[in-house]
Formats: C-alpha cells, sequence, structure tokens
C-alpha cells in the first residue's frame, strides 16, 4: 500500500550505500550485522572489507585462532562480538555441516545471536517475511503504525504492527530502509519534513510531539568504563605477542591494580590469556591474546 511505495522508493538510493547492501550470502549478511549492533556504519565499511578478506567464508573464520579474529576486529570495539561471532561459525561448521541456517529459531540458538539478528539474517540473506526489531524500528514503527513512543506499548504490539506492515515483496530491503528510517529522519527528535511517511503517520496525525529529550550528557559514561579498559587491554596487545602486566598497564594508562582486574575479567571471558603471576597482580607476569 502507500506507506511500503513510499517507504521503497526513499530507500532505493539507499540501497547501494554500503558494501554488505545487496549482499546476499548469509555469512557475510551475518557478519555486517554483528559490526553493525554498536558500531556506526561508517566506521564498520572498512573494517567489514578487512575481516572480509582475511576469512571469506564461514569455514574460514572457524579455523581461525581466537587471536586472529581479535586482531581482525580492531576499531570495532566490542570485543566479545567477536569471539561470540567466531564461536558460531564453529557450531554452524561441527554442528551444522556448513552454510548457515535459515531457520531463524536455529540461528538464535548460536552465540551472541539475538531475536534481533536471527530476524534480520532471515529476512535479508534468506527473504524471510521477519520484522528486525532494533530501537530504530521498534521507534518507527510505534510511531508510524500505533502512534505511541515505543515505551508506551508492549514489544507484541509492536512485534504484530511491525509484521503487518513489512513488505512481503522484500523482507530484507523493507527492514533496512526502516532501520535507515529511524536513524536518519524518524529520529529521538523527529524530522517530519523529511519524512517520506509523514502523511500516513499516527503519531503525527494525532498531533504528538516528542517530549524534547536532554539537550546533552553531563559526561561521557564511556570514559573510565570498564568497557573502555578492557578495549585498550585488547587493543594494546593487539599488535604484540605477548606482554608483562605492567607494560599492559602503561599502554593503557591504568594503574596496575586495575590492570590486573581487568585482565582477570578478560581472561574470564577468554579473550586474553594471562599467566598466573599476571593474574596475581604482579608487574612481570606475562599476559597476551589467546
Ligand atoms: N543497522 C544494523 N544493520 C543495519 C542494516 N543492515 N542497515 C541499516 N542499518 C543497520
Amino acid at each position: 500500500v502507500g506507506t511500503r511505495a513510499a517507504l521503497a522508493t526513499w530507500f532505493e538510493p539507499r540501497r547501494s550505500l554500503y558494501p554488505w547492501r545487496g549482499e546476499r550470502d548469509p555469512y557475510r549478511v551475518l557478519v555486517s550485522e554483528v559490526m553493525l549492533q554498536q558500531t556506526q556504519a561508517g566506521r564498520v565499511v572498512p573494517a567489514y572489507r578487512s575481516f572480509l578478506e582475511r576469512f571469506p567464508d564461514v569455514a574460514a573464520l572457524a579455523a581461525a585462532s581466537r587471536a586472529d579474529v581479535l586482531r581482525a576486529w580492531a576499531g570495532l570495539g566490542y570485543n566479545r562480538r567477536a569471539l561470540a561471532l567466531w564461536r558460531a561459525a564453529g557450531e554452524v561448521v561441527r554442528t551444522h555441516g556448513g552454510p548457515l541456517p535459515a531457520e531463524p529459531a536455529v540461528l538464535q540458538g548460536l552465540p551472541g545471536i539475538g531475536p534481533y539478528t536471527a530476524a534480520a539474517v532471515a529476512s535479508i540473506a534468506f527473504g524471510r517475511p521477519l520484522p528486525a526489531l532494533d530501537t530504530n524500528v521498534r521507534r518507527v514503527v510505534a510511531r508510524t503504525r500505533l502512534g505511541s513512543e515505543a515505551h508506551e506499548v508492549s514489544t507484541g504490539r509492536v512485534l504484530q504492527a511491525a509484521g503487518s506492515w513489512l513488505d512481503r515483496a522484500d523482507p530484507g530491503g523493507w527492514n533496512q530502509a526502516v532501520m535507515d528510517l529511524g536513524r536518519e529522519v524518524c529520529r529521538p527528535a523527529p524530522r517530519c519534513d523529511a519524512c517520506p511517511l509523514a502523511r500516513w503517520c499516527r503519531y503525527r496525525l494525532a498531533g504528538r510531539r516528542p517530549s524534547s529529550p536532554p539537550r546533552h550528557r553531563p559526561s561521557d559514561p564511556f570514559e573510565g568504563s570498564t568497557r573502555q579498559a578492557r578495549g585498550r587491554v585488547v587493543a594494546g596487545l593487539r599488535t604484540r605477542r605477548s606482554g608483562t602486566l605492567a607494560s599492559v598497564a602503561v599502554g593503557a594508562g591504568l594503574s596496575l591494580d586495575r590492570a590486573a582486574e581487568v585482565v582477570r575479567v578478560l581472561v574470564a571471558d577468554g579473550l586474553v590469556a594471562a599467566g598466573p603471576a599476571a593474574l596475581a597482580g604482579r608487574a612481570n607476569g606475562r599476559v597476551r591474546l589467546p
């Protein structure tokens, strides 16, 4: 109907905007979706290209060492996602014997793959008619179809509204179009004058406007966080075979105690290997990528 055609027309120039657009290979779609989960598209582009050059298919990724995968993940952050992707590749090769499964329920059983990623891969790579509900898509669907903000309605209602709105002729394109719309136009503070759906939007037709979002964050919550410290420790180890706890601490700008604490968490997550001395917090203890 009107909204689907209007959205498809708006999406047309965006169909070839990124290297993963138009991609149907399920492994490549999975790699792009995992990378895009928390990293901006512009920063994903070079990492996506080099990662696929290094690990062109699921078998190549499954056969790689954890250290190689973590090195190829440089620039993306959230290193645990890289390990989950690597584990997923291993499971696919071992239990499914090759290509990625098309069944969303089976995809969701793989490490690091939740409902969003399963629906994204199933719709984009396999044409399954499933809405991929990330934060942006929830907001667009809640506003345009239900006249509400996403937090005012249940996930079930959003899912149902998205499922009946979805373009069954092109579920993957539809999902990516709604994602783009949510990121570029139907933002928390929406740009309705640029919206292809404005004349059908129930939120707008009801005369609603979002209550103004906070103007700025008083401080960056990432600064000084454990996630930042973890990222710096892994980043420091990418370039060399191994280091002492002291050199890791200096490289990451952490105290020896804090570095030891972070290393213990990274070891528990399988992101770093460390000898007993390093785990005990001794300066000359050895630390490396696994
Ligand atoms: N965010 C996550 N995956 C995306 C995709 N395929 N297109 C646009 N935005 C996304």
